[in-house]
């Protein structure tokens, strides 16, 4: 299935400003990128695919600092998004989506993603957007991709989060998140072998700069409110945060899992 006519509509908006909203705080996507090469224990030898990669804002990070031998796919439904990586070396823009990947795999022959050929496979802040139907049949074609040894991570927010957000947006947040408890069952379900960790980051951001964030629409869900509801949202968090810093925990799922007998 491709991407929702909504979320390509956003992405397409975002994709221009995506890298300065999470460069806020130079030391967050470090932290980020630092946590995933540890999880799935990158090597310059492995194999791996960023899925959901939006602007390759992680695979750059993990090509600067792991120096893989290998191009790693960026993979992203959204031509606007994967249009921000450019030229850049070391990695390759795949236009296409989480379920199209863990599909059949007929179109994919020409970049040889075949069943067991990849070490790693990142899945971060994407998996919201695959449909819950669709779910348990995308990360299980995802796990296929690996070889034996191999992990697949899945990175996603938790069902609640503590953003200053305003009420609204919260409220939907917490009826649209998945539950990484489901997730982690589709990778079990998978056949490989899943456990989930939680890491927090302690977000510290100016109070203007977060508000335009906001009216950024910097997360999808914020894509939902129009530009007057937006602008009450942005009244009502002025008015619950008189500081002038916001700061706020930011936590993250990351499951994890491996493969430990070969794809069938
Ligand atoms: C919140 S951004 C995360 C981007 C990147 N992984 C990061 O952490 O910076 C979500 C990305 O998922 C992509 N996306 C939307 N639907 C998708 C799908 N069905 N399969 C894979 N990616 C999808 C969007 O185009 C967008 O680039």
């Amino acid at each position: 299935m491709m991407m929702s006519p909504c979320n390509a509509q956003h992405y397409e908006f975002l994709a221009t400003t995506y890298d300065q909203h999470w460069t806020h705080s130079g030391t967050f996507v470090d932290w980020m990128t630092r946590k995933i090469m540890e999880s799935l224990a990158l090597r310059p030898h492995h194999r791996i695919i960023d899925v959901g990669c939006g602007t390759g804002l992680y695979s750059r990070r993990i090509v600067d600092l792991v120096r893989p031998e290998n191009c790693i796919l960026c993979v992203d439904p959204s031509a606007a998004m994967l249009g921000r990586l450019g030229s850049t070396a070391g990695v390759r823009p795949v236009l296409a989506s989480a379920e199209q990947l863990g599909g059949e795999l007929p179109d994919f022959a020409p970049l040889n993603i075949s069943p067991g050929s990849f070490d790693a496979v990142l899945v971060k802040e994407a998996i919201h957007h695959v449909a819950p139907s669709d779910r348990a049949p995308t990360v299980g074609g995802l796990g296929n991709l690996l070889a034996q040894g191999g992990r697949l991570l899945i990175v996603m927010l938790p069902t609640r989060i503590r953003y200053p957000l305003f009420t609204a947006a919260l409220e939907m947040f917490e009826e649209l998140q998945p539950d990484p408890e489901e997730i982690i069952g589709h990778v079990r379900r998978a056949g490989l072998l899943a456990r989930i960790e939680y890491h927090e980051f302690a977000l510290t951001i100016p109070k203007d700069r977060y508000l335009a964030m906001v009216r950024g629409r910097y997360m999808s869900l914020l894509s939902a409110f129009d530009e007057g509801e937006i602008e009450a949202g942005i009244r009502e968090i002025d008015a619950i945060h008189p500081e002038q810093l916001l700061s706020f925990p930011d936590r993250f799922a990351f499951i994890l899992g491996t493969r430990l007998a070969p794809t069938r």
